[in-house]
Order: C-alpha cells, then structure tokens, then sequence
C-alpha cells in the first residue's frame, strides 16, 4: 500500500535543516523566559524534575509520532489528519485535531508575539546603553513603563508580526533554513557566556540547588499539570508544528534519531538558562522575583548586564539572538493554518501569510490591554467568560489576568489533548504495517518502547496529571 506522496511546499534539504528548524521551532521564549519564571512559580527542583521526566515519557514519544504522521500525510495538518483518517478506515473527525491545533497556534503567537516586542524592544534599551549600571529599582521600572505603555508594545508587536509573515511568506526553506544554521549556535554560545558569568560571580550553588533539589512538598496538582503543559509548550507540540515540519521531511531521515536530538537541544538550552538565571536571583536577593513573574528575564539579565564589563554589547547581543529566537519559533505557529489556506483555499503564501498575521495581531491587542492593565482588556475577560472559558477550570482561574487565561488554556490544556489525540492515533488506530514503514526503526526493542510509550504511557499520563490537577486523583 504505502501511497507515496510529495508535498506541494517542498523538502527539507536535509537532516540538518529539519533537526535545525524543529530545534528553531521548540527553542524560543519557552526555555529562556517562561521557563525559569514558571519554575519559580511551582517551587524550583521538583517541578523540573516533573517536566523531565515529561519531557522523557511522554514529549520525546509523542514528538516522533507527530513527525510520522506529517510525514506520512505530507500537508497541513488539518488535511494530513483527513488523509490519514480515510486511509486508515477511521473517522473524518479526525480533521479537527487539525483545527484546533490551527486555533491554537494562532492563540498562542498572539501573546508570543508581544513578548518577542519586549526582547526586540530591549535590543535597543540596551543597545542605547540606558541600562549601565543601573540599580534592581531602576531596571524594575524601565520594564514597568514598558509593559504599561500600550502604544510602545502595539509597535513592536506589530513589527515582529510582519517579520513572521516575512518568513513565512517567503517559504520555510529559503532564509530559514539558513539563518538557524548560525544563530541557533550562537545564542547557545551566549548562554554559555552568562552561565560562567553566574558561575564566577554568582551564588551558583544556591541556584543549582534550588533547580535540581527537588522538594516534593512544594509540587501540586497544578504544578504537574503546569509541568507537563510547559513540556509540550517547549517542544512545540500538540498542535501541528511538529507535524507541519515532518511533513517536508525527506523519506530516508530516521524520525526517531532527530526527534530525540531536537528534544535535547531544547532541554539543554532551558536548563542553561535556569543555571544562569537562579544564581543571580538569589545572589540580588531578588527571591520575591521568583514568583510566577513574567518579567524574571527582564529584570534579572539586563541589571546583570549593566554591572558586567561589556555588558552593553553582550547584553544587546542576548536580545538579538532572544528575539531571533523567538522569531524561528514564531512561524511554527502559523505554518499550519498557512499551508492550509494554500491548499484549500487557493492562496498563494504571501496572502496566506498576511491573513494569518492580521488575525493574530488583532487578538495580540487583546493581550497587550491586558498587560497594560487598561480596561479595555476586561471586554476580553467577558468575551472569554461568554464561553465559559473561565468557569470551567480550577478556581484560582478566576484571578488569572488574560495572558494567562490564554497561556493556560492553550499550554496546560490544547496541547496536552492534541498530544495524546496523536499519540492514540499513531498507537492504536493506525495500522502496524503504515507505522512500521514510516517510523523505520530498525531495532525491534526501540521500536516496541516506543509504541508502548505513545500507546499506553502519555495518554494515561496525560489523563493521570488532568484528574490531579481538578484534585480527582
Ligand atoms: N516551543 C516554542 C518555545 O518554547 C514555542 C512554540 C513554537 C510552540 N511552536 C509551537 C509551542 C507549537 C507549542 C506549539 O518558545
């Protein structure tokens, strides 16, 4: 059987280009910005551990099964889930595990969008040399004005949505491809840089202990839930980024080998930036900082810029390779709904591109009123409360602003559901013969672990860590 097919966007042009674009994709504010502050938020050690071991049983299983369906089906996401459907004999509902993969990527690249405005917006703070050796205080309220300041983050936002409809309109291949290449080394490089920097100058230990020491009476349901929310969140999964980007990957490239080196490139970079930022929070006695604030990475690292020699150059660099960071994650999140309209809808990239992008800056404006406290934003508190969005989860919900309403909904509920929808399709209701010639593993023991992993283990942990979270379990 096996029906081979081509995608009409074109191919990866090799292993490397798709183990750099995945990594481009999962790599982003994820590891650097949310990271440490949801860390901080849920008590340190355990949740790290949590979201390791997430990251293990459940991201790295269900990531290869992603790639393989992509692959297999060769479009977007919503038509690569119809294809599959009718070849396997299952149902045509199955599309909508591709919709709202759709809605959530645009949901998510919406506030995504206006955190990647505030590290663009800090290449020129820093860059201008405006926070040299500047007190906590003063760097506390350069970030404040900015977050208040609609008209500044409407700018920016707007800027970093037209840059991820530049790529993307031009095509994943050309440009992207080749600017991962350099960037995503160096911004390992600089990471590197500012984990030395807290090494030498920094209570390391306090914060290596603080990362690794898991104190298992901090954890709650929540916070698993949170753990494994943010380990799909950090490998781009469950919501069709993954399998977009499978499905312009060549015939003859192991899905299980890259999977495994693209999950590890993003948790090494998330754990380095934990190792440069914990030690610095606690030697600055910022430890009130280190509760869910997400401004830790804009009020930690550039006041540690400002008092390091060379600081104003490396400190802009960051920023740079931040926001370039952020941008090769951006177009992952609208890369599907994109090749959709192109295939179903006629449209050539570039308007499919700026459709998207137009409708992601409109519920980007949303966020940004949000953040600037105006009360503007509260119309979006009772259009999302109109559908009940806010009454169906954990009480505390109530207090949550709108970025983390949204963050919630799309982290810690969308993709963990999309996840465990391809992972029971690709363990169960495919049949063995198509997995087994698209996955190609060739060692029959890995390619048993895994299927017992994506059949059996991240389902029923998915399910275990809901029912934990609404205090079930
Ligand atoms: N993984 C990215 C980060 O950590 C964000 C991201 C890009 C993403 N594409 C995604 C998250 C798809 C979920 C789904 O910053």
């Amino acid at each position: 059987m096996a029906t081979e097919r081509t995608s009409i966007h074109g191919q990866w042009s090799g292993r490397l280009a798709f183990i750099l674009a995945a990594t481009g994709s999962a790599v982003g504010l994820g590891n650097i910005w949310k990271f440490p502050y949801i860390t901080g938020e849920y008590g340190g050690g355990a949740f790290v551990l949590v979201y390791l071991l997430c990251v293990i049983g459940i991201g790295i299983p269900i990531m290869m099964a992603e790639v393989m369906l992509g692959r297999r089906g060769r479009q977007s996401p919503i038509n690569t889930m119809t294809s599959l459907a009718a070849e396997e004999g299952q149902s045509h509902y199955w599309k909508y595990l591709g919709w709202t993969g759709v809605i959530a990527g645009f949901l998510i690249l919406s506030y995504y969008s206006v955190i990647g405005g505030w590290a663009m917006a800090y290449i020129f703070r820093m860059g201008s040399g405006g926070l040299e050796g500047q007190t906590m205080d003063g760097v506390g309220s350069i970030f404040v004005d900015l977050v208040s300041d609609p008209e500044r983050l409407i700018a920016w936002h707007t800027i970093f949505i037209t840059l991820t409809m530049i790529v993307v309109a031009r095509g994943v291949k050309s440009g992207l491809e080749k600017a991962v290449r350099y960037l995503m080394p160096a911004l390992l490089v600089l990471l590197l840089v500012l984990v030395g920097y807290a090494m030498n100058e920094a209570d390391f230990g306090a914060g290596i202990d603080y990362l690794f020491t898991p104190d298992f009476s901090k954890i709650t349901g929540t916070g698993i839930l949170a753990a494994m929310g943010h380990a799909f969140f950090t490998l781009s999964l469950g919501m069709g980024a993954i399998m977009v980007y499978g499905s312009y990957l060549p015939k003859d490239i192991s899905i299980a080998k890259t999977s495994i080196i693209i999950s590890l490139a993003d948790t090494a970079v998330a754990l380095l930036a934990g190792m440069a930022i914990f030690p610095l929070v606690f030697t600055y006695n910022l430890g009130e900082k280190i509760s869910a604030d997400p401004g830790l990475l804009f009020n930690v690292f550039p006041y540690v810029f400002g008092q390091m020699p060379g600081g104003t150059f490396f400190g802009t660099l960051f920023f740079i390779l931040l926001t370039f960071a952020a941008w090769t994650s951006a177009i992952s999140l609208i890369e599907p709904g994109v090749a959709w309209m192109v295939e179903n809808r006629g449209l050539n990239r570039v308007k499919a591109a700026v459709w998207a992008g137009i409708t992601t800056w409109a519920l980007g404006i949303a966020s940004i009123f949000a953040f600037s406290g105006t009360k503007l934003g509260d119309i979006f508190y009772v259009i999302l409360g109109v559908f009940g969005i806010r009454a169906e989860f954990t009480s505390g919900f109530f207090d949550l602003s709108f970025f983390n309403m949204i963050d919630y909904l799309t982290a810690n509920i969308m993709l963990p559901l999309g996840g465990m929808s391809i992972a029971i399709f690709a363990g169960w209701l495919m049949t063995e013969e198509s997995r087994r010639d698209e996955m190609a593993i060739q060692h029959p023991a890995l390619y048993l672990s895994w299927l017992y992993l994506v059949r059996y283990v991240a389902p029923l942990a998915v399910i275990i860590v809901f029912l934990k979270a609404v205090g079930i379990f």
